[in-house]
């Protein structure tokens, strides 16, 4: 028996390969989830084009790779976090499709456009609230509805980072969008406890997914290093010597998803080897 087994999990932003969605996705149908995957499916605008979010194509392919490798049950469905109709279509195709819903991670996120904050454009700034702060908020709104309505509680997991505690220069829509999703954790927890539903953030330092390269190079101009200096310049700062992994966010994800996290309400948990240690 799975830690997750006969769990129906909802997660977002999970159409990337090598994303954090992707090794939440995998450690959850190893544990017995059934898991839907959800991106935005196609480009949309200037802030958000193909080359940098998860389309339909590559969340059929990571679907398809996740079934392959763990033998579980992962399923697609496109949802544009920045609306309300598709995130209560989402969830309720969910819940007539797998006939209930027991979990929701909170995982879509862009944090690639990085500049200094008086360069920072009114533009840039809504598109990051819109994708990390109001989305998860909405589909909190949503979950919490139909954990009510099942009345055998729920799990919400917000995927924050480092950033929601710490500054990141270059980022200060990012900062801002992830110390906010804590306040929407820590709220969400005292206003439904009282149904057994719990809501967590887990917060990882950097981690080498599509959007982790990104910032990456865009630390190695302003650092005068390559990647590999870069990395180095990450470990140094990380008690146990080094960078995150997705399946060290993904482990954390499983835990509180489980029912040996049942108490645990309104943590923001680093993910960090130590960085990050308040
Ligand atoms: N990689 C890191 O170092 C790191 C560290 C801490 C936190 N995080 C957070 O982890 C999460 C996943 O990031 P990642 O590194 O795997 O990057 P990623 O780019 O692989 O994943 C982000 C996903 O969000 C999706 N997305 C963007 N706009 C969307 C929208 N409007 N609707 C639905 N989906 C949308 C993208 O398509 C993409 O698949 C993000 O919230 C990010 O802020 C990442």
């Amino acid at each position: 028996m799975g830690r997750l087994q006969d769990k129906v999990a909802i997660i977002t932003g999970a159409g990337r390969k090598k994303g954090l969605g992707e090794g939440i996705a995998r450690r959850f149908a190893e544990e017995g989830a059934t898991v839907v995957i959800t991106d935005i499916g196609k480009a949309s605008g200037d802030h958000l084009p193909a080359n940098h979010i998860g389309t339909s194509e590559e969340m059929e392919e990571v679907a398809a790779a996740l079934r392959e490798e763990t033998g579980g049950n992962v399923h697609t469905m496109v949802c544009d976090v920045r609306s309300e109709d598709d995130i209560s279509r989402t969830i309720a195709d969910t819940v007539s499709q797998f006939g209930k819903l027991d979990i929701v991670v909170n995982n879509a996120g862009i944090g690639y456009i990085m500049k200094p904050l008086m360069e920072m454009s009114i533009d840039e700034w809504d598109v990051v609230l819109d994708v990390n702060l109001r989305g998860p908020f909405l589909f909190t709104k949503h979950a919490a509805q139909v954990f009510i309505r099942q009345g055998f509680g729920g799990r919400i997991i917000n995927i924050a980072s480092q950033a929601a505690k710490s500054p990141a220069p270059l980022l200060v829509h990012y900062t801002s969008s992830k110390h906010g999703m804590i306040g929407l954790t820590r709220t969400a927890a005292a206003e439904l406890g009282e149904y057994g539903i719990t809501s967590n953030a887990v917060c990882p330092n950097h981690v080498t997914t599509g959007l982790g390269a990104i910032q990456n190079a865009r630390r190695g101009e302003v650092l005068g290093k390559d990647t590999d200096g870069v990395l180095d310049f990450r470990k140094a700062k990380i008690p146990l010597g080094r960078v995150g992994l997705a399946s060290d966010t993904a482990n954390a994800c499983v835990f509180l998803a489980s029912d040996e996290a049942a108490y645990i309400t309104g943590e923001a948990m680093n993910v960090s080897g130590g960085e990050e240690m308040h």
